[in-house]
């Protein structure tokens, strides 16, 4: 199945950008296709400019062609980074009854904030749907440095299994989920927008 994992902090060589190349490489082991959005520097203008149709092209196509989608937000100021909240306000339907797995990140103890956030605003109309298992990345550049199972670093290999346990889950929801979106009672047709 196709995955693609959005990274949203805006930063160059952010950790939220080495979290998802981790989260990449443990897709591609378990066989899967990975297209990786990474919105590092900004690369999309805001909702309302003129040149959004030509520059939103490419990210449409990626996002409708998958299956399954990883979000992947850093804690910024108790939020999530205005440049990924403009991403979901740019989608129409690409994203619609897909699952998707959150994933937050933080230098510190922070990241539930943008959990929460996400699970509140975002999905409204352009219909994406949050499982209910999600992961914070704690303490975030101590850890997912590599590949590794070292039982003796504690925190990293929890969250190195729990990461896993997260996307194995995922990958059932996204092969659920082809049939509902086949059902066609997903048809958006007359319900464009969420209420
Ligand atoms: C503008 C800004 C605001 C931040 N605010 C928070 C915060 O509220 N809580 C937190 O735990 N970390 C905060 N951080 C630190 C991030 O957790 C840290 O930069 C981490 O590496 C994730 O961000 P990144 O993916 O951009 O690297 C902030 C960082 C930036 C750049």
């Amino acid at each position: 199945m196709k995955y693609a994992i959005i990274i949203g902090s805006h930063r160059k060589g952010s950790q939220s950008t080495k979290v998802g190349k981790y989260i990449a490489n443990e897709l591609r082991k378990l066989k899967e296709t990975v297209t990786i959005i990474d919105l590092a520097n900004n690369p999309l203008p805001l909702w309302g400019d003129a040149s959004i149709k030509k520059k939103w092209a490419p990210y449409k196509r990626k996002l409708q062609q998958a299956d399954a989608l990883v979000v992947i937000s850093p804690e910024w100021g108790g939020m999530v980074p205005s440049g990924l909240k403009n991403l979901f306000l740019l989608c129409g339907h690409e994203l619609a009854h897909k699952p998707a797995l959150i994933v937050t990140v933080s230098a510190s103890r922070g990241g539930a904030y943008p959990v929460a956030e996400l699970r509140m605003s975002s999905y409204k109309n352009n219909y994406l749907c949050y499982i209910p298992e999600h992961i914070i990345v704690r303490d975030v550049n101590d850890m997912l440095n590599d590949t590794k199972l070292d039982e003796t670093n504690k925190a990293d290999f929890y969250l190195k299994k729990r990461l896993s346990h997260a996307l194995g889950v995922l990958q059932e929801y996204a092969k659920a989920f082809v049939r509902i979106r086949k059902s066609k009672k997903t048809d958006m047709k007359d319900y464009n927008f969420g209420m």
